[in-house]
């Protein structure tokens, strides 16, 4: 490791009940296989330091062992099979209770505010502080389906993590982390609920599906341009007084039939337009807003809320620059209202079926489709960063890692002060550079 971490231990960590004999596998969906060659996605939460009677590594691993227990898919790995007459390739989780990786690391000459930049940017050497940026879910045959970073620090603790997104996604990995951290504080005084899993809930659709055995292996390493820009990473804060003016704008543009904005689309609306206006994009050229689409309540019938396992997909907002920057905020945060509004069981089950008969390009990664024209939310504020409290404080802050880090990739997170919203960019560095001198843009965002 680099950037002033240090690497102190590296263990595996089983759930307590060594006996998961009784596990079954899980089946994997179009939605998964679709993520085979994303890499591991990376959350780290920053917290003050504990004092040292709290005893953080072995009570954080005792309660991992736990919260794996319940959780037992994450310690899991995945098994592929190979289909020799068709010379394509299965796979399934095995819920095996082989463990998730813990690392335990120092950065003892790196401070809390040496993270937290004021002026918003995210310093370069933050990338030590994420396990593994270089797992992607195919390597899941081999590597665990989490790994657990535990970094302490000069004055705080960064927790982080990555995880197999064929795993789980965003909500359950959220409720994952709620019950690990209300495990470690409370102790026994926790009776989560056990887990439900999703089972298979696609109508006409046989599993397992068989992908072709070259979409299934890993690309070569990609040989760095040296002539390719660089991105940066950047966080834009939406105060709560920021969001209901920006809403209220977004509102105030459209029809009265069409009000209710949301928050979260207004933001995202008004990231979209000052991105592409600095993309050097043509007007005429299509832009894209890609977002997650959670088929839990969407499909026919629904599954259940919270439901364990990955259950979204990307779904585009599509337009012209020129409509995007012409029409206004109101018009673009419709777009994305809409896009959302109508995605229907149907079109989850032409998204599975579609993915079905014609596997291809899974290689290609999400880079692939990604130009600069085009925007990807990750993320949503809606999960709830700051009440998950493993026993010495909350959060301080959240970040995401370096992993599957492409130019227009934003990742949205709640903020420390309530109805608050972070915006982690990363964009080319010239892009940064542009919105940080744009009076429009900066008039609703607060550069921290
Ligand atoms: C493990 O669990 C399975 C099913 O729950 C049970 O049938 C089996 O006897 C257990 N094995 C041991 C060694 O306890
Ligand atoms: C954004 O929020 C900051 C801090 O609350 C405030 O100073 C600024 O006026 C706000 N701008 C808008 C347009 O809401």
């Amino acid at each position: 490791m680099a950037g002033g971490v240090v690497l102190v231990s590296s263990s595996m960590v089983q759930p307590v009940n060594s006996n998961q004999s009784g596990r079954t596998k899980i089946h994997l969906t179009p939605f998964d296989l679709s993520l085979l060659q994303f890499d591991y996605p990376q959350r780290g939460l920053l917290f003050p330091k504990p004092d040292p009677d709290f005893n953080l590594i072995s009570r954080l691993k005792t309660s991992l062992s736990l919260a794996l227990d319940i959780y037992f898919p994450f310690a899991g790995r995945l098994v592929k099979t190979e289909n020799l007459e068709d010379d394509t390739a299965s796979f399934y989780i095995d819920c095996d209770g082989s463990g998730a990786r813990f690392l335990h690391a120092e950065a003892n000459s790196v401070s809390v505010s040496d993270l937290l930049q004021p002026d918003g940017s995210v310093p370069d050497f933050a990338k030590h502080f994420f396990p593994a940026d270089d797992f992607k879910s195919c390597d899941g045959v081999t590597v665990p389906l989490l790994v657990v970073q535990v970094t302490e620090m000069k004055d705080g603790v960064f927790i982080s993590y990555c995880y197999n997104h064929v795993v789980a996604d965003g909500v359950s990995m959220w409720d994952f982390l709620h019950t690990w951290s209300k495990i470690c504080s409370t102790g026994s005084g926790f009776n989560p609920k056990p887990l439900v899993l999703k089972g298979w809930f696609l109508e006409g659709i046989d599993y397992p599906i068989h992908i072709p055995v070259s979409e299934t292996e890993r690309p070569p390493p990609s040989r760095e341009l040296s002539s390719v820009p660089t991105t940066k990473e950047w966080i834009f804060h939406f105060t709560k007084e920021n969001i209901s003016n920006l809403k209220s704008k977004a509102n105030s543009e459209v029809a009265s039939n069409d009000q209710g904005i949301s928050s979260l689309q207004a933001v995202s609306a008004h990231m979209w337009r000052s991105i592409i206006r600095h993309s050097g994009v043509s007007r005429e050229q299509k832009t894209h807003c890609k977002l997650v689409v959670d088929v839990r309540q969407r499909v026919n019938p629904p599954l259940e809320k919270d439901c364990f396992g990955n259950m979204v997909y990307l779904a585009p907002a599509t337009t012209t620059v020129e409509e995007l920057l012409d029409r206004g905020l109101g018009w673009a945060a419709l777009k994305i209202r809409n896009l959302v509004s109508s995605q229907t069981s149907e079109n989850c089950k032409f998204f599975a079926e579609e993915w079905v008969r014609n596997v291809n390009n899974l290689r290609a990664g999400i880079g692939s489709k990604v130009d600069g024209g085009t925007i990807v939310i990750a993320s949503s504020p809606r999960f709830e960063v700051y009440n998950k409290d493993f026993g010495w404080g909350k959060p301080i802050a959240i970040r995401a890692g370096p992993s599957n880090s492409i130019s227009g990739k934003l990742t949205l997170f709640q903020g420390i002060s309530e109805g608050s919203i972070d915006v982690q960019a990363n964009l080319w560095s010239d892009v940064i550079v542009k919105l940080l001198a744009d009076v429009e843009f900066l008039e609703h965002v607060t550069v921290a």
